[in-house]
């Protein structure tokens, strides 16, 4: 099984960037939370972040061609506004989970509003960076399912 793991912008920043909201735990804690997590279930998952839009699309394409079967994503701020990467999900047919490590509902109201999820098939927020690792364990049962 080949999942992916995508990160929109800022989430590079993790461990520096508003710790009270996102932990202290920096980006390559959350990499190696991934890749335990794919030894322990001995599947593949891949990795990516950037902070472009454009890249993120391009990697959703990309997952079209290179046997990836699930993705999780997390779209950061691209989440509320961005229609492209809505319309890049909406053209791959896999299971895909959006993931917020914060509950965005209890934030800005601008958070509230996420234009990419209904293009996925759940969505986890507010429980931390445990939450990419249940999006992952969800990802798994829906194909095990199919
Ligand atoms: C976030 C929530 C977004 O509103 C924000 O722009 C982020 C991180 C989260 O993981 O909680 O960059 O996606």
């Amino acid at each position: 099984m080949k999942l992916l793991v995508i990160n929109g912008p800022n989430l590079n920043f993790l461990g520096i960037r508003e710790k009270s909201i996102y932990g202290n735990q920096d980006f390559k804690y959350l990499l190696s939370l991934l890749s335990e997590k794919a030894e322990k279930e001995n599947i593949t998952i891949d990795t990516f972040q950037s902070n472009g839009e454009g890249e993120i699309i391009d990697r959703i394409q990309k997952a079209y061609f290179d046997g990836t079967q699930g993705i999780i994503i997390n779209p950061g701020a691209f989440t509320h506004y961005g229609y492209a990467v809505r319309d890049a999900l909406a053209s791959v047919d896999m299971p895909i989970i959006e993931v917020h490590i914060s509950n965005v509902h209890k934030r800005e109201e601008f958070r509230n509003v996420s234009v990419t999820a209904p293009a996925c098939t759940g969505q986890i927020v507010g429980l931390g960076l445990y939450g990419y690792i249940l999006a992952v364990d969800g990802v798994i049962n829906l194909l095990r399912q199919s």
